[in-house]
């Protein structure tokens, strides 16, 4: 089989750069050359001076430099970066799943144009291969749903917090120290980073580019000892999970919520800053993926296996969309969730279609039933700044 030798332009020198790094000086990749590492200013490291630069277009316009390996944090910096490697021709590997789910069509696109690659598995799920997965083993059209814990930081968040009793913030300052953290945390704890890989899952899965504003976005920043409490009696976990179904008639609907999670299912028993997927499909029914979502080296070792495929010429081919394609977004279903709230002036806000439960405390109270997840998707930016705490139960009806 051949191979092309890769020179390398690093963007970003940060938690997974340095990861990279590491992971390559342990695998030691033939035909892969790290030439220059771009950053904002310079990093205490034992490596030469003449590794670094400031200027990306010190990188970008050198010839000998054939791939780009983009890990640095600004979404926007990132999307002119790799909109550039790309018109230059070159190879890029990125992990940036913000500026990727906001900008996939025109890239896709521009690297099929100039016939290059563009790789990104470590955008999802940090070190499970889960994007490779979804275009070369699930390439066909039995596919249902891919759900899972999509994000490491609010999953150490939890697991502090239901298996050590420690609190939010100390869990949330933990999992910034461990590198685990966006440098906005809110990212993280607000369903947006779950958000940004579910939609490249979901081109992935189901050949379909949704723009993520369209899509309910809920994370766990609300969270109060009341609703630990209350789904601690019940025996439940809270998880905040991403899903992505196919409905009927060529349909796919798509959200990030917190969600009750019982002891059968497998994403019970996944913690840290461990993510875990389920795969459903007709004939194999379920398969489950597992691993390190976060960290440097994990993430690292996504990159590293981005750029052996990249050696042996590998590209997506976007298969879901080129011979299973025609699926279309529907956001006409209904979730059932549980509304915790203080202030029964907050219902004004939400529709239920149905309610099964419903519970008056002194302080806090709730409801459990179902709305339409199109009414829940228009208040998105309003939910987080209300003094309430919704999760899904998991139950979905589809018109
Ligand atoms: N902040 C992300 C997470 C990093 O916690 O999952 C990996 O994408």
């Amino acid at each position: 089989m051949s191979r092309q030798r890769l020179n390398i332009g690093l963007f970003g020198f940060g938690v997974v750069g340095q990861g990279l790094y590491d992971v390559l000086q342990k695998s030691p990749a033939q035909d892969v050359k790290i030439i220059k590492i771009c950053v904002r200013r310079k990093i205490n490291r034992s490596l030469p001076d003449n590794m670094f630069c400031y200027n990306p277009d010190e990188i970008l316009e050198n010839e000998d430099i054939n791939t780009i390996v983009e890990l640095i944090d600004n979404a926007d910096d990132a999307y002119h970066i790799v909109k550039k490697a790309l018109q230059y021709g070159k190879n890029v590997v990125s992990a940036n799943k913000k500026m990727l789910a906001e900008n996939l069509s025109e890239l896709v696109k521009l690297a099929k144009e100039m016939n290059v690659s563009l790789l990104y598995e470590a955008s999802a799920c940090g070190s499970i291969p889960v994007i490779r997965n979804l275009e070369e083993y699930y390439d066909n059209d039995l596919l249902l749903s891919v759900t899972g814990i999509l994000n490491g930081s609010s999953n150490y968040i939890l697991s502090k917090i239901f298996d050590h009793n420690q609190n939010y913030q100390e869990a949330l300052l933990e999992a910034q120290k461990l590198g685990f953290a966006e440098s906005d945390p809110t990212f993280d704890v607000d369903g947006f980073d779950s958000l940004y890989k579910l939609i490249i899952l979901t081109m992935h899965s189901f050949g379909v580019i949704v723009k993520p504003d369209e899509v309910l976005n809920y994370g766990i920043s609300n969270i109060s000892e009341f609703d630990i409490n209350y789904a601690r009696e019940k025996g439940y976990k809270i998880k905040l999970v991403g899903q992505v179904e196919r409905l009927q008639n060529k349909k796919i609907t798509l959200f990030v919520l917190p969600r009750f999670v019982t002891k059968d299912k497998y994403i019970y028993s996944v913690e840290d800053e461990f993510n875990g997927v389920v795969i459903k499909g007709l004939a194999y029914d379920k398969q489950f993926m597992f691993g390190k979502g976060a960290g440097g080296h994990p993430t690292g070792s996504a990159v590293l296996s981005d750029i052996t495929a990249l050696g042996h010429f590998y590209r997506y081919e976007y298969k879901k969309a080129t011979y299973f394609g025609g699926f279309q977004y529907f956001k006409e279903g209904a979730i059932e969730v549980y509304l915790r709230y203080r202030n029964p002036d907050v219902l004004q806000n939400f529709e239920f279609s149905s309610v099964s439960e419903e519970y008056h405390g002194p302080e806090y109270h709730y409801k459990i039933g179902f709305m339409p997840l199109d009414k829940l998707i228009a208040i998105k930016e309003k939910l987080r700044t209300l003094d309430i705490f919704l999760a899904a139960t998991g139950k979905t009806l589809n018109y």
